[in-house]
């Protein structure tokens, strides 16, 4: 599993850098309602690079952060920036995985965080009540981010090709997504939602939130770039799967000699909603 990953250090790289400020809105909310002590503990699992890891230290300034990921690079890489951030011995990267008993290890936590991780996994009911059996006993509150909106990057439909291009590049999107992640054997798009998973992990589902990255245009060179990619990327993932005029309207986007192209248009924004889930275990 941790093999697919290998790959993708850059995208989710870039990914955490540009959420950013949406997680912290995140990590602040989660905080407001829940705030343990100094010494208590504050798990990121499936942590990737460790992006989301430097807003929880700093939203949770008296516990130890551990960032734990299975993917070598992603540990070495959150190692990296820790120490860049001088973030000292509170927080660490560990290798770990859910799935692994070794998990256990990191027993009692405080606060679980879990973003963009459970979905992919083959159980997600045997994962959240993994997840469920890290946190301290009675106080523990597990933060699982999943789900949302599909994110939009221009006005209506993107000015190239017909208006409905943009629906269809989600929606087949999502079906590629759907089905590469299913020869794994991972559950993505099982049709049931958070609370109902939590339920039957046996843990209380406290409150769910969704919170905008709303950067406006004009956006900056970095996140340009990370729409650039993010498109790059889309095309090379599913531009077979489109018809021949919804792929000339892609190619459009990404052409930098055409007016039109993400490169170029100065109503460039993103506009991205991501849910958090916040569930303790049921006493
Ligand atoms: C989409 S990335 C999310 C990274 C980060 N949480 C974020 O929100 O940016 C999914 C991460 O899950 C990790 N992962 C894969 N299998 C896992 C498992 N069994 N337990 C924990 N993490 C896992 C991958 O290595 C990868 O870093």
């Amino acid at each position: 599993m941790t093999a697919i990953w290998d790959d993708e250090l850059a995208t989710v790289e870039r990914d955490g850098t540009v959420s950013e400020p949406m997680v912290r809105q995140a990590a602040r909310w989660l905080a407001a309602r829940h705030a343990p002590g100094t010494g208590s503990r504050v798990l990121d699992v499936g942590s990737g690079p460790g992006c989301a890891t430097v807003v929880l230290a700093e939203e949770f300034p008296g516990s130890e952060v551990v960032a734990v990921d299975p993917t070598e690079k992603f540990t070495a890489r959150a190692a990296a920036r820790f120490a860049e951030r001088g973030l000292g011995e509170r927080v660490r990267a560990e290798p770990g995985a859910i799935g692994d008993p070794s998990l256990a290890a990191l027993a009692p936590a405080d606060v679980v965080w879990c973003a963009h991780v459970v979905h992919h996994l083959p159980d997600p009911v045997a994962a959240l009540r993994e997840l469920s059996a890290l946190l301290a006993p009675a106080s523990g509150v597990l933060a699982v981010a999943e789900g949302g909106l599909p994110s939009r990057f221009l006005p209506g439909g993107y000015g190239v090709g017909l208006p409905s291009f943009v629906n269809r590049l989600e929606a087949t999107l999502s079906d590629y997504f759907v089905e590469t992640w299913s020869l794994t054997g991972a559950a993505v798009g099982g049709g049931r939602d958070w609370p109902l998973l939590f339920a039957d992990a046996g843990l209380r589902h406290h409150a769910s939130r969704t919170f905008l990255l709303d950067l406006p245009a004009p956006v900056s060179d970095d996140v340009r770039r990370h729409v650039v990619d993010r498109f790059t990327r889309i095309q090379r993932l599913i531009g077979d799967r489109l018809t021949s005029q919804d792929a000339a309207a892609l190619a459009r986007l990404l052409d930098p000699a055409d007016s039109a192209a993400l490169a170029n248009r100065p109503d460039l924004f993103v506009l991205q909603a991501t849910t958090w889930h916040l569930a303790g275990v049921d006493i």
